[in-house]
């Protein structure tokens, strides 16, 4: 991306006024639309109640989880999905299931979702913070390798906005380094890259289902996937307190309560043939967004760019450095945007004292993504006429 400034961008950089009428009510577009649609909320119903006169009386990690397991495990192409209460439990799980312990290092990119690092130290282990490529935003993986010592355990690479992370690189160089990959993929469930599914590229991967999330349901909850039996076997454990499924109240090693609900697995099997529209949709509207805004980026603005090979569609974030007013002019328009990170993870307080010193300590990929990026709407409540006009307040912006 250019980071010149053109005449237009300059004196835009300055907040614009706001239009002198107020933004009609049909004009405004939300930036976070998470109403369930009303065939959803039938499903719900639907589920809630066959769940709960089930003569089977079982309401947690029963029969409908494991056929969500078996199902996702098949759409991923990977030899086993565990469900768990969230994508921050997925990480623990994944991080103590390939035997992370105290003391060990696990790097992580220095920008991105807060649990990415909080997991870290919850598991006892050291955040090693590593910078992102400053256009796609995600792990650089020369820097992530240049931070490898002989306490590093594993690599997490995350999925953040557009572009997926670059996983061949990365799972070459921790073949060769001898660490694990823990892909989070909370993001990137529908995604996929040189025909192998987001989520399947790490060791082990995960999928959030967090209301916002690509396949995200009204509750929490994520899954655990791998090709390895035994990291599996050893996930399931460590998800209903270190226990094997065989014998209850026999505990192998100490673990969580991280299981998943019965009227969640319904509801998300109830809606599994939607999952490929739904993506579709969401792709739909970022390579609108994309058409739109390839013929901005030599007035300073830098959109997503590529096919469809290695993109997720969770959330489309362009960059400039005259993001705060761009945001103000879309919002005195009636468009919401949001900031997701405007500080580094180890700028922020909770994880200043494994920032680093010196040239340790410099990441100047995570800055720039901190201070230029800027989410527009992306949800499958939008309509057309709504991506159509946050298109053109956003291109009007660069006129
Ligand atoms: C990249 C990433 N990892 C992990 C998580 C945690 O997922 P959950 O909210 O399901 O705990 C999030 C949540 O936003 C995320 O964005």
């Amino acid at each position: 991306m250019t980071t010149e400034t053109s005449p237009a961008q300059s004196a835009k950089g300055q907040a614009p006024a706001a239009p002198a009428a107020p933004v009609a009510a049909s004009d405004v577009v939300p930036y976070a639309h998470t109403r369930l649609p009303d065939t959803e909320r039938e499903l719900l119903r639907e589920v809630l109640y066959e769940v709960g006169t089930d003569p089977e009386q079982k309401f947690i990690l029963g029969r409908r989880t494991a056929e969500l397991e078996r199902r996702l495990a098949d759409r991923a192409d990977v030899r086993d999905v565990v469900a768990c209460a969230s994508g921050t439990g997925a990480l623990t799980l994944a991080l103590r299931a390939i035997g992370v312990v105290p003391g060990d290092e696990v790097i992580v990119p220095a920008f991105g979702a807060e649990p990415l690092a909080a997991t870290v130290l919850g598991v006892g282990a050291v955040p090693v913070f590593a910078d992102v490529d400053p256009v796609t935003m995600v792990l650089d993986p020369v820097d992530a390798e240049s931070r490898v010592t002989d306490r590093t355990r594993a690599v997490v690479p995350a999925h953040t906005f557009t572009t997926m992370a670059d996983m061949p690189a990365i799972r070459s160089f921790a073949r060769r380094r001898g660490i694990a990959v823990v892909e989070d993929a909370a993001v990137g469930q529908g995604a996929t890259l040189g025909g192998r599914a987001a989520g399947a590229w790490g060791d082990v991967g995960l999928y959030s289902f967090f209301p916002v999330k690509p396949f995200g349901m009204p509750g929490e909850g994520a899954v655990v996937l791998t090709d390895d039996a035994e990291l599996a076997a050893r996930v399931r454990r460590l998800r209903n307190h270190g226990q094997d499924g065989v014998q209850r109240f026999v505990h192998h090693e100490v673990g969580f309560n991280s299981r998943f609900d019965e009227v969640m697995a319904g509801f998300q099997l109830g809606r599994l043939e939607r999952a490929d529209a739904m993506i579709t949709r969401r792709a739909a509207v970022a390579g609108h967004y994309n058409a739109r805004f390839a013929a901005l980026r030599g007035r300073g603005l830098l959109a997503p760019t590529g096919g469809a090979d290695g993109q997720c569609h969770y959330v489309y974030a362009v960059q400039t450095i005259c993001r705060d007013a761009l945001a103000t002019h879309l919002a005195a328009h009636g468009i919401g945007s949001r900031v997701y990170y405007p500080v580094p993870l180890p700028r922020l307080a909770a994880f200043a004292a494994y920032a680093g010193q010196g040239a340790d300590g410099r990441r100047p990929g995570a800055e720039l993504a901190s201070a230029r990026h800027l989410a527009l709407p992306l949800n499958l409540n939008l309509t057309d006429s709504q991506v159509e006009r946050t298109a053109d307040v956003v291109c009007a912006f660069f006129d």
